[in-house]
């Protein structure tokens, strides 16, 4: 196990992704954890990730006391990355000031220590290399026993070493891209300096998943799960399918805000595909009615939510009555950063990112059904949620799919979902354009592109008639996880196909805009 030891930076989890790259399995825990939490994990290499803190600053975070004396004991390599080599200098005796010069972005660093078995073994590697730093204090005093391996362009101490007794700092950033060698530095440092084993698989994942499953749901419990369509539920579901076969209920609800023939389209991957228990509710007219005349979007979000929790809880209260017991376990599709961030180290300024999931998420679940969590994707980050549905014969096509909001089309219609036919035009106009952007080869390079529907008329001329007609809006975003995003900029060619195609075919649409604002300013969906 390589353990990230967390000390608040914003490039925390790519140190671990980058880690699990190189199929060496790689967990995150806060930077203040106990030595028994770490020591329980019984880590080969522990990693001291950067952060925004100084040393000197009153409460700035630290590992636990006897931490040194541990990894020393147990012959643990640790690496210090910007604010962990830092804390290594700072806590073993040396000294870290506030830099004359601040070190802030490219950079170029000259290797000094070009050992076998230290840093910069590697001799693939050049003598000098660019590196990202970011840092504003400084190393002035080494701690005993220990070299510089390498220095930046004004002279500071970029890379430090003690082979003897296994500690090791990078003052720059080795995980980011900005860093080109850096990927090749961390893979040198573990496979060759450290000598740990690529050994993590996802088959192994998988294998190591069933049984924790198994060992956690008893022969006669039943676990229910509610599939959103979305990759996390579907491969959380398709894995505990695989772990308890028929014992597991799967519910979709179809709330009549969904897109063209998503109903159909899912629930063919679900049955024929994957062979999963799933019930489907068409819950269409109870949503729409609650929905009637409300404009507010978070009043809409919150009767969605309200619904969703009736629906599961009559879905579950059924099946208790046809079972002739209590389902006691509840899959969720909970994700490693969801559960990294729901326990930010003091100071990260990261937010608790479970109340942000709790509003995102449809609406939570019943606080009184008292369910037990199966979990089963809460170590793995996205890209691994999507190989491993590789392995359980997900289709490709399905993992690939662009995330679709919880309240569905809801937050795409502007105002009141009921008004004349606005969910009807809206699904014919984003099936459009969808299609237009798989067909010419967009969609893969797209995170997510949708149509909205705006509940305002402008005047048309088609055909020999004037019209007043509505007018719909396309939104396509590249983005890496959703908090912020670009807008994609399509050719001019294509813009006009899907134009031309929109309103010569859907009824009642007489003009198309595209919405070209990153975010922030404004977030990806319109409500
Ligand atoms: P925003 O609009 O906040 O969206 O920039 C960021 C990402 O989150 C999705 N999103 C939701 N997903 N329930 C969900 O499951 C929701 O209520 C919800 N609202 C936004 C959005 O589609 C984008 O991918």
């Amino acid at each position: 196990l390589v353990l990230i030891l967390d000390y608040g930076s914003q490039y925390t989890h790519l140190i671990t992704r980058r880690i699990r790259k190189l199929s060496l399995f790689s967990l995150c825990i806060s930077g203040t954890s106990s030595l028994k939490a770490i020591s329980d994990l019984n880590p080969r290499v522990i990693i001291l990730s950067g952060g925004p803190h100084s040393v000197h600053s009153e409460n700035s975070p630290c590992f636990p006391d006897g931490f040194v004396e541990y990894v020393e004991k147990n012959g643990v390599f640790v690496l210090g990355i910007c604010y962990g080599l830092q804390l290594i200098v700072q806590k073993l005796g040396g000294d870290v000031r506030v830099g004359e010069k601040q070190e802030y972005g490219r950079m170029e660093i000259e290797v000094v220590e070009r050992e076998n078995g230290g840093l910069f073994g590697n001799r693939c590697l050049g003598d000098k290399q660019v590196v990202w730093m970011s840092h504003g204090d400084e190393t002035v005093k080494l701690p005993e026993g220990f070299r510089v391996a390498a220095r930046s362009q004004q002279g500071s101490v970029a890379a430090i070493e003690n082979r003897d007794r296994r500690f090791f700092g990078l003052q720059y950033h080795p995980e980011v891209t900005h860093s080109p060698e850096g990927m090749e530095t961390l893979r040198y440092f573990l496979f060759d300096v450290c000598g740990v084993v690529a050994d993590w698989k996802m088959e192994d994942v998988l294998e190591e998943e069933i049984k924790v499953i198994t060992g956690m749901v008893g022969p006669e419990d039943h676990v229910i799960c509610a599939l959103s369509g979305g990759v996390d539920s579907t491969v959380a579901a398709t894995l505990v399918h695989k772990a308890i076969g028929e014992r597991l209920h799967c519910v979709f609800v179809d709330n009549g805000l969904l897109r063209y023939k998503e109903r159909e389209r899912v629930m063919e991957t679900f049955q024929s595909d994957l062979h999963l228990p799933v019930t489907c509710v068409d819950a269409t007219e109870q949503f729409l009615t609650e929905l009637k005349g409300v404009v507010d979007p978070e009043k809409k979000r919150k009767i969605i939510g309200r619904e969703f929790i009736n629906i599961f809880d009559s879905f579950a209260h059924k099946l208790e009555t046809k079972l002739g017991k209590k389902p006691i376990y509840l899959v969720q599709g909970t994700l490693y950063p969801d559960v990294i961030e729901s326990c930010p180290p003091p100071g990260s300024g990261r937010t608790h990112s479970h109340t942000i999931k709790s509003h995102h998420n449809v609406g939570g679940l019943p606080k009184d059904m008292k369910l037990k969590l199966v979990e089963p994707l809460k170590l793995l980050f996205k890209d691994e949620v999507r190989d491993l549905g590789r392995i359980l014969n997900v289709p490709e096509a399905f993992l690939k799919r662009h995330p679709f909001p919880g309240p569905g089309l809801a937050v795409r219609v502007l105002g009141d979902v009921t008004e004349g036919n606005a969910l009807e035009i809206l699904r014919q106009v984003d099936e459009i354009f969808i299609q237009s952007i798989k067909e010419a080869g967009l969609y893969d390079s797209i995170w997510q592109a949708f149509a909205v529907f705006l509940p305002i008329r402008s005047v048309g001329v088609q055909g020999d008639q004037r019209t007043h007609s509505h007018v719909v809006a396309l939104r396509a975003v590249t983005s890496q996880d959703g908090m912020t995003a670009d807008w994609y900029n399509f050719e001019h060619k294509f813009l006009d196909g899907v134009a031309r195609k929109i309103c010569n075919s859907v009824r009642g649409v007489n003009r198309v805009v595209q919405d070209i604002t990153s975010k922030p300013p404004s977030t990806i969906e319109w409500e």
